[in-house]
């Protein structure tokens, strides 16, 4: 019953708790009332604080609310347990300046922003595409017929904040998407860079990239397999469904105000040369599939990654910051 409570005082569906933790000695000086402001690594200052509390949470309450255990194969189980401060503070925030970031700046985009490009572009409908990978031809090909499918101009909005530990860095995947965009039909897809910290929360973090979608104009989110999926617990079972995600989204699709296109694992049938879904798969054919792990030890090794996984172009960027060993 705790992990369908997704909501905050007010009633509003919101299911990752964002917190702000700090450390004893911190929280020892601060008084209920008292002012902090809150800083990006260089200090500039972003918000200010009203502290209204202080409280010591259970974690292991937060967690199994949350992530819907205490495996800390989880990386946000790990990370809330490892990282994350004791003591968390609440209050009113007032905000100063959003924080700036130096890379890519032409392809960062404000929820404001983001909405008027849709408005100046007569973009009605607008599908989103979360990814925290490199994109080759299955994401290529699930994004297209997506669009398609929802009558929708696409956009691709890969998250560039922290993701799960050991994916691609972001500057390489960013140049790996600049790449693609070639590859669908001219003025009808666009890319921007989503500053997230990701939880990996499967379920409820699609529910979350949907709420957050709609803050940045979409009109529908892509939900595939295993949505942000955190990988396997420790006793080798996944944390999640395969498809959870997808139900716990169409459970709150109204409120959260974006229509979700739902697909099935895409899988390449080797005898039609083409990329379906795997519920369409006929008994007998031959499936081909390159795993994440496959993939990077092909790299590794300078071994030959077929055309119909990737795109050569896309290819050629990994190859780039993955040189063979
Ligand atoms: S995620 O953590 O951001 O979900 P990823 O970038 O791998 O990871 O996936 C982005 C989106 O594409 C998710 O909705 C995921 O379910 C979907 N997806 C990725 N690969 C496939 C695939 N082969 N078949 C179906 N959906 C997929």
């Amino acid at each position: 019953a705790v992990r369908d409570q997704m909501r905050l005082a007010s009633g509003i569906l919101w299911p990752i708790p964002i917190t702000l933790d700090v450390s004893p000695e911190f929280a020892k000086d601060v008084r209920a009332g008292e002012e902090i402001v809150l800083r990006d690594r260089e200090g500039v200052a972003l918000a200010i604080m009203t502290v209204a509390d202080a409280w010591e949470p259970d974690k292991r309450l937060e967690a199994v609310a949350v992530f819907g255990c205490d495996d800390e194969a989880h990386p946000a189980v790990r990370y809330l347990m490892h990282h994350a401060g004791p003591v968390y503070l609440g209050g009113p925030l007032q905000g100063l300046e959003a924080p700036t970031h130096y890379d890519f700046r032409h392809l960062r985009d404000t929820p404001a922003e983001l909405r008027a490009r849709f408005r100046k572009l007569g973009w009605r409908r607008v599908i989103a595409f979360q990814t925290r990978n490199p994109m080759h031809r299955a994401h290529q090909e699930l994004t297209f017929r997506a669009a398609q499918m929802a009558e929708a101009n696409l956009l691709i909005h890969p998250v560039v904040g922290m993701t799960k530990p050991g994916d691609v860095d972001h500057y390489t995947r960013v140049r790996c998407y600049e790449r693609l965009l070639p590859h669908y039909p001219e003025q009808t897809t666009t890319l921007s860079l989503l500053p997230l910290a990701m939880r990996m929360a499967g379920p409820r973090e699609a529910v979350w990239h949907g709420i957050i979608r709609k803050n940045y104009g979409c009109t529908h989110l892509i939900v595939g397999r295993d949505h942000a999926g955190p990988g396997k617990r420790s006793d080798g079972t996944p944390f999640y469904g395969e498809y959870e995600a997808q139900e716990l989204f169409r459970r709150h699709e109204d409120e959260i105000g974006v229509s979700m296109v739902p697909f099935h694992a895409l899988v390449y049938a080797h005898d039609r040369a083409q990329y379906v879904q795997q519920d369409e798969i006929q008994t007998g054919e031959t499936v081909l599939d390159i795993s994440g792990t496959e993939l990077r030890r092909r790299l590794r090794e300078g071994l030959d990654i077929p055309d119909w996984f990737s795109f050569p172009d896309v290819i050629d960027e990994l190859r780039r910051t993955h040189p063979p060993r």
